[in-house]
């Protein structure tokens, strides 16, 4: 099928502005489904050491199947959250009883992994398997906010109806591995949370808050 306008326009951006990272020289399911991961509550920068070590130290799910749970954690060490690292652990092992040592592609399959929620097994299906799945994590999220104009708290599950409805419309026919990654990186370097750069930005022209020059309330600040 042929790109939208939308999309051609997030393709082009990617290509001249992506960041090089370590995650990214690789589509095999098991490196991106580590790096997802590790990035649901930890910083690209942080990311990037833990990631080619622990890849080093387990290349594939068979190593990390077969570790001692507490070298597992030992490599987590700094990350925090380490309930992650016992999951994704648990988790290799069922890639190997379950699906043979072959990690899943559909999306159903991939999320009924421990640790694996909507969001993650998206971006699996999307950038490994390039499965037209949708994705929608913190900085996609806040992309879709401003691109629809919604005024409302994120949290509501109103709000996350309409966002993941979004996050599914746009989705090309191919290449949609890519589509899901330029459209997080648009969100992490051009759409951030304070002024945002919109006059660099490929969506400007598809952008709801942009055009009512509310891209500084939208979205509303989260209830403490
Ligand atoms: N945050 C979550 N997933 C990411 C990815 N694949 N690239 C950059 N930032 C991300």
């Amino acid at each position: 099928g042929s790109l939208t306008s939308f999309q051609a326009h997030v393709y082009a951006w990617f290509s001249q502005h992506q960041r090089d990272l370590p995650w990214r020289k690789s589509r095999d399911p098991y490196r991106v489904w580590i790096s997802e991961i590790m990035l649901q509550q930890t910083q690209v920068a942080t990311v990037k050491e833990y990631f080619r070590r622990f890849t080093q130290q387990f290349p594939t799910v068979h190593e990390l199947a077969a570790a001692d749970e507490q070298d597992v954690l030992r490599l987590w060490e700094g990350l925090g959250y380490y309930r992650r690292a016992r999951q994704l652990h648990a988790a290799a092992k069922e890639v190997v009883e379950r699906f043979g040592g072959t990690f899943p592609s559909q999306v159903d399959e991939i999320q009924s992994l421990p640790g694996i929620g909507r969001y993650t097994a998206g971006a699996i299906a999307s950038i490994a398997f390039d499965r037209k799945a949708p994705i929608l994590e913190a900085n996609t999220q806040r992309l879709f906010a401003r691109l629809i104009g919604l005024d409302e708290l994120l949290s509501t599950s109103a709000s996350q109806k309409r966002l993941w409805q979004f996050a599914e419309a746009i989705l090309p026919d191919a290449e949609v591995g890519l589509f899901n990654q330029a459209l997080m990186e648009v969100g992490s370097l051009v759409c951030t949370p304070k002024n945002p750069s919109c006059r660099q930005c490929p969506l400007s022209a598809h952008c709801e808050a942009y055009h009512s020059g509310r891209q500084d309330e939208i979205p509303l600040p989260k209830k403490k």
